[in-house]
């Protein structure tokens, strides 16, 4: 399938990581609130993906959403980025940990198929790695069946991108990286994904950018608008075409976040953003 044929995914996604025991509260309330994809991920160590799968039974049950209205997002994660609690057999080769995590996906989420299925970090921060190309096909091949619509990446620089490319693998249909200001936020990736209609996934763009949050033009731009600097890099990412994750904890923030899409900022605005730290 070409990158171009990304689902509808929403514009926003909401992030189940590190809420442990609040898991399954938290999702249904962020369905609640009016989020429309969920973003996980089967790694214990940072997701509880099986309380995720609780609180769309809940939302389900409920009636606040129906499965078919919501994009659902989930990852593989090599050993090196679990604890003791695997989600396939370690002896295993990795085409075989892959369709076992997704198997257990699957279950937990109380679905047949995700929207999109991330590949969570490359083997290697230096490059694309053989296993990575394994793995690429065997999750390339649980697209096949049908398990996912989708494939991502995240925690990818350029050259993983460039190397996956050159290998001939399909293009993933998502990017999700953390998002760093001073990086241009990410702009060489970004542009890399925007010249193959690959959607890029900006995370960690409240905690990575601390400069920003306290920077006093962004302070100006919330204070004429009405808005918090959170809504603030919120919107600037929806303008250059991101689609962010919040992982909000907070009622209160999932409403203000979800707000931010209706937030006007001018294009000159956006621009001195995208320029503010690198
Ligand atoms: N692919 C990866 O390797 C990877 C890595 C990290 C994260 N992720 C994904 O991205 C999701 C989001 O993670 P994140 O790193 O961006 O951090 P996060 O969990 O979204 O944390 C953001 C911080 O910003 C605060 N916040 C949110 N909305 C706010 C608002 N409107 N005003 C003020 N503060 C606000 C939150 O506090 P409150 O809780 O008090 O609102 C929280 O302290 C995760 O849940 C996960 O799904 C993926």
């Amino acid at each position: 399938m070409p990158a171009s044929a990304v689902p509808p995914a929403p514009d926003f996604l909401y992030g189940t990581a590190w809420k442990e025991d609040r898991t399954a509260m938290l999702t249904e309330q962020a369905l609640r609130a009016g989020f429309r994809g969920i973003d996980t991920a089967n790694q214990r160590r940072h997701y509880f993906e099986a309380g995720v799968g609780q609180g769309l039974a809940a939302a389900y049950r409920a009636g606040v959403v129906r499965r078919e209205e919501l994009f659902l997002q989930t990852k593989f994660t090599y050993q090196g980025g679990q604890d003791h609690r695997l989600p396939y057999d370690p002896d295993a080769d990795l085409t075989t940990q892959v369709s076992q995590s997704m198997a257990s996906s699957l279950e937990h989420l109380g679905t047949e198929r995700v929207d999109s299925y991330v590949l969570h970090g490359p083997a290697s921060g230096h490059g694309w790695t053989d296993d990575d190309a394994e793995v690429w096909a065997a999750m390339a091949r649980e697209r096949d069946a049908g398990r996912t619509r989708v494939l991502g990446v995240s925690n990818v620089s350029l050259r993983h991108l460039q190397q996956l490319e050159a290998g001939g693998g399909p293009l993933p249909a998502f990017v999700q990286n953390r998002c760093f200001a001073r990086l241009g936020w990410d702009r060489s990736v970004r542009a890399f994904c925007r010249e193959r209609d690959i959607v890029y996934q900006g995370f960690s763009l409240l905690t990575a950018n601390p400069e920003v949050m306290r920077h006093p033009g962004i302070g100006a731009l919330a204070a004429r608008a009405h808005a918090t600097p959170a809504q603030v890099v919120f919107r600037f990412a929806l303008a250059v075409g991101m689609l962010p994750l919040t992982g909000t904890t907070s009622a209160e923030h999932m409403t203000q976040d979800l707000a931010s899409r209706d937030l006007a900022l001018s294009a000159e605005e956006i621009a001195a953003i995208e320029r503010l730290a690198g």
